[in-house]
């Protein structure tokens, strides 16, 4: 079975995309990337029962510790972050070490932010075994962990030497995960490619089904998609800032709920939704695209009625704490059609109430 490279490429960095299928047993995706002799994995529990032991195999040469850590969005914090640098102290890891982040998002952005750290910097790769990783979060460089005032608050941009997207490996993942992640695969359609999103609409169903297949091509589209915006623009000065399409609203979700009971990819699908609806009020998208989008969210099982849903004061009092709130203004993410999305600073708080309510109350 052959793979898929996507290169990531700008004028400060320059790494791989393996995309395919039982990628894990390939020493060519994984040895050339590492650096020095001693290799730290970060992983998660769940994670490491099923995919620990392949890597540790394929790493016999080298001086391999591990990291499990709890599983859950709660672990993405400072105290979890210091605790992984003290044992690489601790096992007395060189600068040339290599640091390896297997798992989701969470384990990805720890681990990143850890490698950002580690004596100003330390070799990085991805092995990202969620979708929503795999198509987003091991791609373009943001670590991160939580404060309590706020997602992803404390962090560094800090690039990849190489991503591993092995589809063999989301066959472990639940439905509710592989659904949270295809969230940002229709952000993609939504954003950057018209005909992706077509072809979601019609073949969203094999996806769910994980067919291989299926699965390979939106990973591997999406991965170019993003791959494509980073090399452009790192540090989110210009067109990677398109990639927060729903991301406002989601992350402000997200806290409301207390980062418990919605996952990433949940919230962001109804923060498109909301940011969808406000495109149209601006005459940017037809109703009938909209419905279109909501049909699509719906089918996929992301639009679920809701309970505890949060008002929307309380949500416009978490927005304006977000990191893309510059001088008080809220810069929001809208699309200008489908497949086409740009950034919007003056859009009237009132808008914003009606797009919220409306989105919402499809949710009671
Ligand atoms: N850095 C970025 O650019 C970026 C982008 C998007 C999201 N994120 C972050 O990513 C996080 C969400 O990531 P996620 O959706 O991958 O969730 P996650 O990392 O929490 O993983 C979801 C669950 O799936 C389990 N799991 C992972 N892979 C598995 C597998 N192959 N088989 C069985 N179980 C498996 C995990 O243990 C966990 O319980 C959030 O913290 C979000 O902020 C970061």
């Amino acid at each position: 079975m052959t793979y898929q490279t996507i290169d990531v490429k700008s004028h400060s960095f320059s790494y791989p995309i393996y995309v395919g299928e039982e990628l894990l047993s390939r020493r060519e995706c994984l040895i050339p990337f590492i650096t020095g002799q001693q290799v730290l994995i970060v992983t998660q529990e769940k994670i490491a029962q099923h995919y620990l032991s392949v890597i540790k195999q394929m790493l016999q040469d080298y001086q391999c510790a591990e990291v499990i850590l709890a599983d859950g969005e709660q672990v993405k914090n400072l105290h979890e972050w210091q605790k992984i640098l003290e044992m690489l102290m601790h096992l007395g890891y060189e600068r040339s070490c290599t640091v390896i982040a297997l798992g989701g998002g969470v384990v990805g952005d720890i681990a990143g932010f850890v490698a950002a750290c580690y004596q100003r910097g330390v070799n990085f790769i991805q092995i990202p075994t969620t979708l929503m990783s795999q198509v987003d979060s091991s791609i373009g460089g943001k670590t991160a962990v939580n404060h309590s005032h706020g997602k992803n608050m404390i962090g560094a941009f800090y690039q990849p030497r190489c991503v591993i997207a092995d589809v063999a490996m989301l066959k472990t993942l639940s439905q509710q995960e592989l659904i949270s992640g295809f969230a940002e695969v229709i952000k993609y359609g939504l954003i950057a490619d018209a005909h992706f999103f077509i072809w979601l609409e019609k073949n969203f169903q094999s996806v769910l089904d994980r067919d291989a297949t299926a699965l390979l091509y939106v990973i591997s589209r999406s991965a170019a998609i993003k791959a494509e915006i980073v090399s452009q623009d790192e540090k989110e000065s210009s067109m990677r800032s398109l990639l927060n399409f729903g991301h406002t609203f989601g992350h402000a979700l997200e806290a409301a709920y207390e980062y418990q009971d919605i996952r990433h990819g949940e919230a962001v699908a109804l923060g498109m939704a909301i940011a969808s609806q406000l495109s149209v009020m601006l005459g940017a998208i037809t109703s009938t695209e909209f419905d279109r989008m909501m049909c699509l969210l719906r089918a996929c099982g992301l639009l679920e009625k809701r309970e505890k849903l949060p008002s929307y004061s309380k949500l416009m009092t978490l927005m304006l704490r977000d990191k893309k709130v510059q001088d008080g203004k809220l810069n929001l993410i809208v699309l200008k059609k489908i497949g086409q999305a740009e950034k919007k600073s003056d859009i009237k708080p009132e808008m914003i109430e009606l797009a919220i309510n409306k989105v919402l109350d499809q949710l009671k």
